[in-house]
């Protein structure tokens, strides 16, 4: 993996010649997170930005000038910690993705079709149908098992003008993604998927005029906002089906903003105290959001995405989590589009979670323009590698289709 570029910084440790980024986080969430892309020019800049109240910012390292990169590398740390991790891999796919993928579309479709009416049903103050939901889950458990990287891929490549409810569905895809690599049973995978796709049920009961605000909150509103976990499930709880549903459900759902070092909310809980379910939410969550295409902004490239959350282990995120997650997605994740030092722009068809830099990718196109899509296994290859990532829209290529096609 190229050494991760990005990485969050406290904004006492900002100084000039630092190139920040628009990370596309939402900054109703994050309304402390310095977004203006472009370098920091003086000390006269940082003072504004620290007087404006923000505390801290997404740097690009690589942009950045005058800042040391001595010691070990992103990538020598990433793949020390990878290689450290336990080898467990959940069963093989018992379909190929193309074959996959026919069925997959209509649940995903499906699926945001359905949070789309959760969402709007909630801001009506009406309740959740839980056994709706649950056979949603169900259907997504079932694709993941047949072939996770059909949905994966989906979830990436898909509604990004939907942007509220498709984020509900990818955190359930990939929640459930996530925990079968974690070894988790059939039924903590509902538990998660139904966590997944609730978790900010709650941001419908914001008050609109905090939710719509144009202009940075103030620290009242953001407090308001800080809400939403507990508002999400004080509402499933004051129905019928609420009472019924399983803690770990609203445990997920109430926790899924906590960070390792304390500094998250609604609670402001830390170390171990944050439920197991909790963690895995925080990392697919802040995963979705920078990844997510929106109608304003081109996502942040999947492999970019885990770059950055990396930077933030064992601080934002839980010890051994999103290094875990970046074994399971792949440190180039389904769907991504890339440039070979061949030249080639493939699409990563399959994820090698024993040689995650080396996985199965779709050859599209060669130095001189579109070929006839075929396979190539990079694992088996030692001269071949990844050499870049690309934003598909840019090069004017569907990675779906070229999924389809990968049989
Ligand atoms: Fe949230």
């Amino acid at each position: 993996m190229a050494q991760p570029v990005l990485k969050k910084i406290a904004i006492e440790d900002m100084r000039p010649g630092m190139y920040v980024v628009d990370s596309g986080l939402s900054w109703l969430e994050y309304p402390y997170l310095y977004m203006k892309e472009g370098m920091i020019s003086s000390q006269v800049a940082v003072e504004a930005i620290v007087a404006e109240g923000y505390s801290e910012a997404v740097i690009d390292t690589e942009l950045s000038i005058g800042i040391s990169r001595g010691g070990e590398s992103g990538e020598e740390a990433l793949s020390r910690d990878l290689d450290a991790l336990p080898d467990f891999f959940p069963p093989p796919p018992i379909v190929s993705v193309a074959e996959e993928l026919d069925k997959a579309k209509f649940v995903y479709s499906d699926s945001v079709r359905y949070a789309r009416s959760l969402m709007e049903g909630v801001r009506m103050g009406g309740a959740v149908d839980l056994a709706a939901s649950t056979t949603l889950v169900e259907d997504i458990i079932g694709s993941v098992t047949r072939n996770c990287d059909a949905l994966t891929g989906l979830s990436k490549l898909r509604s990004f003008d939907e942007y509220t409810f498709s984020h509900c569905v990818n955190v359930s895809v990939l929640c459930v993604v996530f925990g079968r690599f974690l070894g988790k049973s059939e039924e903590e995978l509902r538990l998660l998927g139904l966590a997944g796709l609730f978790h900010d049920v709650g941001k419908q009961l914001v008050p609109t005029a905090v939710l719509n605000k144009p202009d940075k909150l103030t620290p009242e509103e953001f407090a308001v906002m800080k809400q939403h976990p507990l508002l999400g499930c004080k509402h499933l709880y004051g129905q019928e089906a609420g009472r019924s549903m399983e803690q770990a459900v609203l445990l997920g759902m109430l926790e899924h903003h906590e960070k390792y070092n304390g500094t998250g909310y609604p609670r402001g809980l830390s170390g171990s105290r944050i439920s197991e379910i909790g963690r895995i939410i925080a990392v697919v969550d802040v995963y979705d959001a920078l990844s997510s295409r929106r109608v304003y902004k081109a996502p942040m490239h999947p492999h970019k995405a885990l770059g950055l959350m990396y930077s933030m282990r064992g601080k934002e995120f839980y010890p051994g989590y999103v290094e875990r997650f970046i074994k399971c997605l792949g440190i180039y994740p389904v769907g991504s589009t890339v440039r070979l030092n061949t030249g080639h722009v493939a699409v990563v068809a399959a994820s090698n979670p024993r040689e995650p830099i080396q996985p199965l990718v779709m050859l599209v196109a060669d130095k001189a323009g579109p070929i006839v899509p075929r396979r190539l296994d990079l694992s088996g290859q030692y001269t071949v590698r990844i050499e870049s990532t690309l934003d598909p829209v840019e090069v004017g290529i569907d990675p779906v289709a070229v999924l389809e096609n990968a049989a």
